[in-house]
């Protein structure tokens, strides 16, 4: 039978030290908030469902951790009186009876699936508490697991150690097993009388030995435990993150030429043997098909490039550009809610909004595609294998037939028919001599301005 688990994830910090006017759970990693992250480590380790503490900001971190197939219900705590205390607020969640209880942090974003299983394991394997903690250089801060005889007998908080204790560099994660069934006995014991006056998670140690259970720790990654409390973490943690990211699309079978400069999203996905350059960034809803070469310093969100299909360098994609196979969009080209047919050229200095280009046609320099009026956006469509000249405006809602040319500067408002010519554009005069004509009197206006001076 498999074991039954609720994850209790702790999100009611005030976040004073992130400056900011939204709790910190709510602060991007890999473009979507970081509490997001946690809620999908979680569901990865197995839960049957998640108890979101929550305090400031209750409806907009519930909003962002709502992930599709999670079931979440939030519980307000509305004083915050320490570690302890926040997990009772989910007493109701807890009462239900589950085997396993996880107890989680919400700023904690780099977590993953595996310590979690490991904690899970430790009730399985007959374990009350199963602490998750990590080895560290910089202990500071951290609460410090005190082992005795091998076994771990408490968990000390930074502010109640002694100096001797402040020495240990075996530290708690702050995340933590319990046994769902004898969960509510033991937090009910917590108190608080320690130098903070909170009641402490950590007491949990002590009061389970002391009623006779075990008690055992597993071993995090010290990253994966990184947590946030200001925006100087936020950016290390975002850069963990991305080098992760990267790491695993790189032995996926994505090249990427200096990694360092390449940044993902947290939903970015790239197929086997495409290329990606020096610089490029993805946001969110990004598909890169196999094959594909996205050149350096392309900006791509929200949308999806065919196999074999290239992008820049200095390329644009934003929602809704959709590149068919072996498609190109060159240098200095924004494509926007636009399809690009097989085979379809925009290679320079082009604006592609709304718009549907079928296969094989041409794109010439400088091309835009004309698609709001300021009030609506209009669409433009154009055929297969059409050709559009140089420095052309499309003035939508207009139709370009399959194999239809249009002269380059021109601006065209009405639809052209397949293999049709248009020419919007005045026509072209020349006047023999008038440059020579044009060329003296020049010379004359100057010749006058330098005598008089
Ligand atoms: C806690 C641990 C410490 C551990 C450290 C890891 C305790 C007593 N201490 O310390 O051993 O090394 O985390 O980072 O558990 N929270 C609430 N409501 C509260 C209090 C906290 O939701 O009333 C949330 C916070 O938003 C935060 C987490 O719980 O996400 C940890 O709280 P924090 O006050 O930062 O605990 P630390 O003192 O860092
Ligand atoms: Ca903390």
């Amino acid at each position: 039978m498999e074991r039954t688990c609720l994850a209790v994830i702790l999100a009611a910090g005030d976040s004073t030290r992130m400056k900011s006017s939204k709790s910190k759970v709510l602060h991007p990693v890999a473009g979507r908030p970081m509490i997001a992250h946690v809620v999908e480590a979680v569901a990865s380790a197995g839960i049957s469902s998640v108890a979101l503490v929550v305090g400031r900001d209750a409806e907009d971190v519930a909003k962002a951790a709502s992930i599709a197939g999670v079931g979440i219900e939030s519980y307000l705590q509305k004083e915050r009186l320490g570690t302890g205390h926040a997990v009772l607020a989910a007493r109701e969640a807890i009462a239900k009876g589950y085997d396993d209880i996880l107890v989680t942090y919400g700023d904690v974003p780099l977590q993953t699936d595996g310590p979690l299983k490991a904690a899970r394991q430790g009730l399985a394997d007959g374990s009350d508490v199963v602490v998750i903690g990590f080895h560290t250089d910089r202990p500071t801060g951290y609460g410090r697991l005190l082992v005795k005889d091998g076994e771990l007998i408490a968990i000390r908080e930074e502010k109640d150690a002694t100096d001797a204790e402040r020495t240990v560099t075996w530290c708690n994660s702050g995340l933590m097993a319990i046994n769902g069934r004898k969960a509510l006995d033991l937090l009910s014991r917590i108190g608080n009388a320690n130098a903070k006056g909170e009641f402490y998670l950590t007491d949990l140690v002590e009061i389970a030995r002391s009623l006779g259970g075990r008690v055992t720790a597993v071993d995090a990654p010290e990253i994966e435990m990184t947590g946030c409390n200001n925006r100087a973490e936020l950016a290390v943690i975002e850069h963990f993150w991305q080098e992760r990211r990267r790491h695993q699309m790189m032995l996926s079978g994505v090249t990427m030429i200096a990694p360092e400069t390449v940044f993902l999203a947290y939903d970015t996905v790239i197929g086997q043997d495409a290329l990606i350059e020096p610089n490029v960034v993805f946001g969110p809803g990004a598909v890169i098909d196999s094959g594909a070469v996205i050149h350096a310093f392309s900006h791509i969100e929200g949308a999806h490039v065919s196999e074999s299909a290239t992008v820049g360098p200095f390329a644009r994609l934003r929602p809704g550009a959709d590149l068919g196979t072996g498609s190109k969009v060159g240098n200095f080209c924004e494509v926007k809610n636009g399809r690009l047919g097989e085979g379809a050229k925009v290679n320079h200095l082009t604006y592609i909004g709304d718009a549907v280009i079928g296969a094989g046609s041409n794109i010439g320099a400088g091309t835009i595609t004309c698609n709001y009026d300021g009030v609506n956006k209009s669409e433009t469509v154009i055929g297969e294998n059409a050709f559009i000249g140089s420095n052309s405006s499309l003035v939508a809602p207009v139709t370009i037939g399959d194999g239809a040319y249009i002269a380059s500067g021109s601006v065209i408002t009405v639809n052209v028919p397949a293999d049709a010519l248009a020419l919007g554009r005045a026509r072209q005069e020349n006047k023999p001599g008038r440059a020579t004509l044009l060329r003296e009197r020049a010379l004359a206006i100057k010749a006058a301005k330098k005598a008089k001076a």
